[in-house]
Parts: C-alpha cells; structure tokens; sequence
C-alpha cells in the first residue's frame, strides 16, 4: 500500500429490520425544526413516510415537508429548497429515499448559510463551505440501496437547463450525523430501481479499484464487497422479497462508496463522468447510464491496466487461466462482466435508453474529461466510447 490518506466518517449508522427504532432517541439530538425532505410519493405509498412523521410528531417536532425531490435531482429544486430552510429557522435535515433525496438534502445544507451563488462555489468552481460557513446537520431514512450517500458527503446535482450533471464531494461536515438502513424499505423499489442500484454499487467499487498497481488491502476489501454483490444480485433478480439478499446489497451500497475502499487510491471515475453526461440527456437511471458505456470503456482501460484485470478476472469471477495468456484472463474476465449484467437485466447500451448519434457531440461536451484509473483520455476517446457503446 503506497498512498498518503487520511480517513474519518463521522456517519453513524442503524443497520436492518428494527433500525427505525433508533430515530426517535437521535432526534433528541438536534433543535425542533426539522426539515423532511422527500420524492414523488414513493414513501407515502408504501407507508414509511407515516412512521416517520409519527416519530417526529411524538418527539415533539416542527416539521417542515418538502417533497417532490425528483430523480436526478436540479439546480431549480435546490433552490427551492435552500429557500424554505432559510426561511423556517430549520435545525435538521431529514432526508426520506433514495440517493437523489440524500444527496439533495446535503446539497441544501451546504448552501443555506453560503453567502453569493452556491452553485457556482460548489458545483462549478469545486470549493469547499469557509471552514466558519454554517452548516445544518443531515440524516438519512434509506429506501433505495445504490448510492452510498448515506455514508458519505457526495451531491450530484443537474444544471437540466443546460444538460449539465456534475457533482461535488463535500468535505466531512456534510457527511450525514446518521443515517438509518432498513432492508425492509427497499422492497417496494420498483425492478429498474434495483437493477440500476446493483450496477451503480458494483461500478463504485471498479472505479476504486481499477487504479494503480500496488499490492493494497483497498483491493482485497473492493474484491470481497464485489463477489458479495454478485452472489446476492443474483438471488435478488429472481426473489426481490428475499431479505437476506437485499440487506447484503444495501450493506455492501454503504461500504462500496463511503471512503474506505478509496483509502490509498488514485481510483478512476470516468465510467460516472461519462454516465453522468449520458444521464442529463437521457434522464434514464443513474445506474443503467453507468452500465450502457462500461463494457466500451473497460475494453480500453484493460490494455493500460492488464495486471489488475486479470487479477479481477481471477479473484472475482473465478477465471482458472490455465493455458491461458494474461490478455485472454482479462478478457474473460470482462466476457464474465457482461454475462453478469445480462443475467441481471441490465442495458448495456445508451441506445437501450433514448440516446441517438446526433445527441453524441452534446454529450461528449458536457462530460468532465480528467487523467483518471488507466486512461488519460481525451474528448475524441469519450465520442468514440459514446459511438462503440451507441
Ligand atoms: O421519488 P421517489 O418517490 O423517492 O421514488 C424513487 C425514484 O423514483 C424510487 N424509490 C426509492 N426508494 C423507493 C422507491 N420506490 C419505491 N419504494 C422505495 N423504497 O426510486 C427512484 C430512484 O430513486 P433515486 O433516489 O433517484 O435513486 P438512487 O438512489 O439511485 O439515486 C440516484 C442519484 O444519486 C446520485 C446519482 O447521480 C443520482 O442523482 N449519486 C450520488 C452519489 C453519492 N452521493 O456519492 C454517487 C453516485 O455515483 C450517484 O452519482
Ligand atoms: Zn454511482
């Protein structure tokens, strides 16, 4: 393990079926307004905004509502929301869904106190809040696993007037005080949902671990939480309601992305870069964006990176590479991939959602290009991954 880092994730979390429980003695930790952020509705339909309104209620809590906290979450609904907090003296953000609730609950608590234009501090510019900025404190009700927001201080928000997705990695003090995990509450994510979460959580993971060439303890932790996906994905796909399955994918979402397995990595991201940019002109899932140019990509990383795929081919997906070159490894390695995302049901390319040809330039435009993982690629690379994966 060669790199220089520091780690500290002051998230605490209450892990399975009983977790919700552990919301009313939490809350006596923070003032009396709370801010509940949520969806479309999901949460009222399957009943957990009830139980949680009833917490808050019983603990004695102003509580100010701000659903409709969209998929993909935009600049105009943060706005929205840095609003009301200024305006109703809000102590506590409680996030309510999936990753887009939670990072926009994040996103709200940066920018309430920031003075000038937030959107360009944070997002455009990449600044962190003055270390005197005030900050309202968040926690997280989890209903979808994917995202790994619950644990960590990332916002993605999307400029939709401009078909601009970008996102920021706050600094600690944005990391969610707590956040509560219940297996139970992602039952009701609809099919896509999951299967978009799934590949979201695995691709985290690669884009970790598909850097540098030490032997890291990162790496083998990385592996360990990826053979677990694999083995619970696939009970999921065909038994949503097991709840062994989907509690080992909601644990694995949280430790996939909450800085551990980054500790001593250069990791990649362009896999996410790229998705991102897919996913402001399509709209379609974070997760299924990330998959429908992956298998391009990874062809071109695996020529700059052959020692780690061949490696992730062995330990992985178990590839034997007897009589075998190291090249032919990795390539089943990555053969074993997409097998993986079809048996799940994932798309594997960006015509699968809504992308065409002509949308190709804009999209290459509005990706963020960076030296990153194996590849230093440049903006004809990203159109020609967007062509090969059309
Ligand atoms: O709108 P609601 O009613 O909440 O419905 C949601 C939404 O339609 C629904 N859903 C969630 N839990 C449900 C449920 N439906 C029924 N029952 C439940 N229990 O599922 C849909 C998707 O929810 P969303 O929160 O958008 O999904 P996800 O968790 O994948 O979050 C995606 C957002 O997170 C960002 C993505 O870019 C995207 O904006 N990311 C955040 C990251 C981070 N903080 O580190 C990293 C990721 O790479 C990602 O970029
Ligand atoms: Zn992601």
């Amino acid at each position: 393990m060669l790199g220089n880092f520091s780690y500290h994730n002051p998230t605490k979390l209450y892990f399975g079926d009983e977790s919700l429980n552990f919301l009313k003695d939490e809350l006596k930790n923070f003032g009396p307004v709370v801010l509940l952020n949520y969806g479309s509705g999901s949460v009222k339909r399957n009943g957990i905004y009830d139980q949680v309104v009833a917490i808050l209620n019983e603990a004695g809590k102003t509580v100010i509502e701000n659903p409709g906290v969209m998929s993909n979450p935009t600049l105009e609904k943060l706005n929205e929301g840095v609003k009301i907090a200024r305006d109703n003296n809000v102590d506590l953000i409680l996030a309510l869904g999936g990753g887009s609730v939670c990072d926009y609950s994040k996103a709200v608590a940066a920018s309430v106190f920031c003075d000038g234009d937030y959107w360009d501090k944070f997002w455009l510019k990449q600044e962190q809040p003055a270390a005197d900025q005030r900050l309202l404190p968040v926690a997280c009700v989890l209903t979808m696993a994917g995202t790994g927001s619950e644990m960590n201080a990332g916002t993605v928000i999307t400029d939709a007037e401009h078909n601009f997705k970008v996102g920021h990695v706050f600094d600690d003090r944005l990391m969610p005080k707590f956040s509560i995990l219940n297996p139970k509450f992602t039952m009701t994510v609809p099919d896509n949902q999951m299967k978009a979460g799934i590949y979201d959580i695995m691709n985290h993971i690669m884009e970790q671990y598909f850097s540098d060439f030490d032997d890291n303890t990162s790496d083998y932790l990385s592996e360990g939480l990826m053979r677990s996906l694999i083995t619970a994905s696939r009970i999921a796909v065909k038994n949503p309601q097991d709840y062994e399955a989907r509690s080992n994918i909601m644990w694995t979402a949280t430790w996939a992305l909450n800085t551990l397995i980054g500790c001593g990595k250069h990791e990649d991201w362009m896999v996410h870069m790229i998705g991102h940019s897919v996913g402001a002109w399509t709209h379609a899932p974070h997760g299924y964006c990330l998959a429908s140019v992956s298998m391009a990509y990874y062809k071109r990383a695996m020529k700059e990176g052959l020692p780690k795929f061949v490696r992730f081919a062995k330990n992985v997906w178990n590839i034997g590479g007897d009589g075998m070159t190291d090249e032919q490894i990795a390539e089943a390695g990555l053969a074993a991939l997409k097998d993986w995302m079809l048996e799940i049901g994932l798309p594997l390319t960006i015509g699968e959602l809504g992308a065409t040809a002509e949308m190709i330039p804009g999209i290459t435009s509005t990706t963020v290009v960076y030296p990153a993982g194996y590849l230093n690629l440049k903006p004809e690379d990203i159109t020609d991954i967007l062509t090969e994966s059309l």
